[in-house]
């Protein structure tokens, strides 16, 4: 087969990077012809995927033309002719309902796949919606010398594939990370660092040590009140810049930030921009309350200056300590203004937990009563809560032990399968990289506004929509290769037998491969990571479904061998280039 007929253009298609374009044209090009003065560009955005077993459906009452849905369907396939693109219309209510020429679908899609994938790097399911455009990115963002719960785990997975799924679509990222590294818990740390501080575990392990002296100097404060008062002290000094203050706090904040990006790492999680809190200065501090003042929304309670958001249903907040020291709330004002000092992004995303809600809503809202053109540029994407997350031993404080917890549980239940565990190359790497990916996948499958329970014994089966299930799923794709080199190396595309493959089990695959740049453009668009998800169990299922009927060992015409293992090879690409979305790295043995 030739190459496909020339369509128009239209609007926010992109054919070259997402072929199914071109057949949501042809559909909508014959419509806008049977149904004047419909434009293709309009019929276009009404193309929609189709229901099970369905290409693509047009639900027509969506353009509001005068007659009867009947006759206009009528109109319609009354004029329909098949052509490369479409094979068949099929009238149902006020649906039709088209179906793609499987020989050009298959053609077009796999040739497409093969082309973008081999580029280096992979820009299949890429799109250029962002080009130009630069977003701030925040997330993780634990605090130091407290512990790193489920919730800044959340924060970093989500924020992890917000960040691929903006570089995907062209956007120049900033990957921040805004440390919880100051407030009057560290006047605190400093008055019984003094008392239990050891420059040993610190170096061995600062977060677990601060984490330690944190835990009995609040003790220490909950017995003896005077404690809390030396800590505020410390922190005020701390806060006016007194360098003798500050000197441990450096150390501190240094070896957490190196002990946190080695733990990152391992999550194939990276920042491009360690702050703080700390970093936050104090002019915009000031000029915010200053600003407040003059709009008659602040009072002085006993020396504490107070913000009355309640006309916006938005409480009233400290903005300043009676000692005039800052608080969380200011600071985050004042870092808004900075970055977009710094950076004039074009839109910058906090990915915190809905538990702060009314938090982000308040500082949004400073922001825009103090008039900032860009105050509308933020956003906050939330998500629910994790329940009953905790090691075998206890509940979890740290990220180093819940990632420990995730290779060592899977590692037990690989073992289980002795056979197959003997032929593992390297079964510590993969526990570890398999117990992630069920962690990962677990916290994505849903909508991320849902909370969820946590379970081990979910995320460790190789057995329904798990993170296992995918890795094996991309493991035994990648294998293929590796077990028919004689196939090897396939022809260039267009000497491949495409024509060969018409099985249904088949043709899903294909379609379903096309549809991976939609399914980016919809993350991009809601913020879900739960659509990639799914998208990757659907997939996976489509080419388990076909995996023992089209093969490609035992099928003795070589030409369709070849075509099927291509067709297997371009499902691995893709499959992989989703679980990479995810942060997820595709493992090539297991
Ligand atoms: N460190 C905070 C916490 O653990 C989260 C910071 C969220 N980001 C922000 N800009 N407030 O609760």
């Amino acid at each position: 087969m030739s190459s496909l007929p020339s369509l128009p253009e239209v609007p926010g298609a992109e054919p070259n990077r997402a072929v199914l374009d071109s057949f949501k044209i042809a559909i909508a090009k014959r419509i806008a012809d049977a149904l004047p003065p419909l434009t293709i560009d309009k019929v276009y955005a009404g193309v929609d995927y189709g229901k099970k077993g369905v290409d693509f459906t047009v639900a027509l009452p969506r353009f509001r033309l005068p007659g009867k849905v009947d006759e206009l369907a009528k109109a319609v396939i009354d004029q329909f002719q098949a052509d490369d693109y479409i094979e068949s219309v099929v009238h149902d209510k006020a649906f039709l309902h088209f179906t793609c020429r499987t020989s050009s679908l298959v053609r077009a899609v796999l040739t497409q796949v093969h082309t973008l994938t081999n580029q280096e790097p992979s820009v299949y399911g890429t799109n250029t919606t962002g080009q130009g455009k630069k977003v701030i990115i925040e997330y993780s963002s634990p605090n130091i010398a407290k512990s790193f719960h489920v919730g800044h785990l959340r924060s970093t997975i989500i924020g992890a594939f917000l960040t691929n799924l903006y570089r995907a679509s062209g956007w120049e990222v900033i990957a921040m990370n805004y440390l919880g590294d100051w407030g009057t818990q560290f006047g605190l740390i400093a008055v019984g660092f003094e008392k239990y501080g050891s420059q040993e575990e610190l170096q061995k392990d600062a977060i677990k040590h601060l984490y330690d002296v944190y835990v009995k100097v609040n003790k220490d404060a909950e017995a003896d009140p005077q404690v809390k008062v030396d800590a505020a002290a410390w922190f005020k000094r701390m806060e006016d810049g007194d360098e003798d203050a500050l000197k441990n706090w450096r150390v501190w904040r240094e070896l957490s930030v190196k002990k946190y990006e080695e733990e990152y790492a391992r999550l194939n999680v990276h920042f491009d921009n360690y702050t703080g809190e700390s970093k936050v200065g104090k002019k915009w501090q000031d000029i915010a309350l200053q600003r407040l003042d003059e709009l008659g929304l602040i009072s002085d309670v006993d020396g504490a200056k107070l913000v009355d958001l309640e006309k916006w249903k938005l409480g009233k907040a400290v903005l300043r300590k009676k000692d005039g020291t800052s608080i969380y709330l200011t600071r985050d004002i004042g870092g808004a203004i900075e970055r977009y000092e710094q950076y004039k992004f074009d839109k910058m995303i906090y990915v915190v937990s809905s538990q702060q809600d009314l938090h982000l809503g308040q500082f949004f809202k400073v922001l825009r009563l103090m008039e900032f053109p860009w105050a509308d540029k933020l956003e906050h994407v939330n998500y629910g809560l994790v329940l009953g997350m905790s090691t075998r031993k206890g509940t979890a404080v740290f990220l180093d032990q819940i990632i420990r917890e995730a290779a060592s549980v899977m590692h037990e239940q690989m073992r289980r399968n002795e056979e197959k565990y003997a032929s593992i190359e390297d079964p510590e790497y993969t526990s570890l990289e398999v117990g992630l990916t069920g962690i990962k996948i677990q916290d994505m499958a849903a909508k991320r506004i849902n909370n969820y329970t946590f379970s081990w014994d979910r995320m460790t089966s190789f057995e329904g929509d798990t993170g296992p299930y995918l890795q094996y799923a991309h493991v035994r794709l990648t294998s293929l290769t590796r077990k028919n080199p004689e196939l090897l190396p396939l022809p260039p595309p267009t000497e491949i037998a495409t024509d060969t493959i018409t099985e249904p089990a088949a043709r899903e695959i294909v379609f379903l491969l096309g549809t991976y740049p939609d399914v980016v453009k919809t993350a991009l668009r809601t913020h879900e990571p739960s659509g990639v998800v799914t998208y990757l169990f659907r997939l996976s299922h489509a080419i388990s479904s076909a995996w023992e009927t089209v093969v490609v060992k035992g099928e003795a015409d070589v030409d369709k061998a070849r075509a099927r293992m291509w067709l297997y090879v371009c499902a691995r690409d893709v499959l992989g280039a989703a679980m990479r979305l995810l942060s997820i790295r595709p493992l090539e043995r297991m």
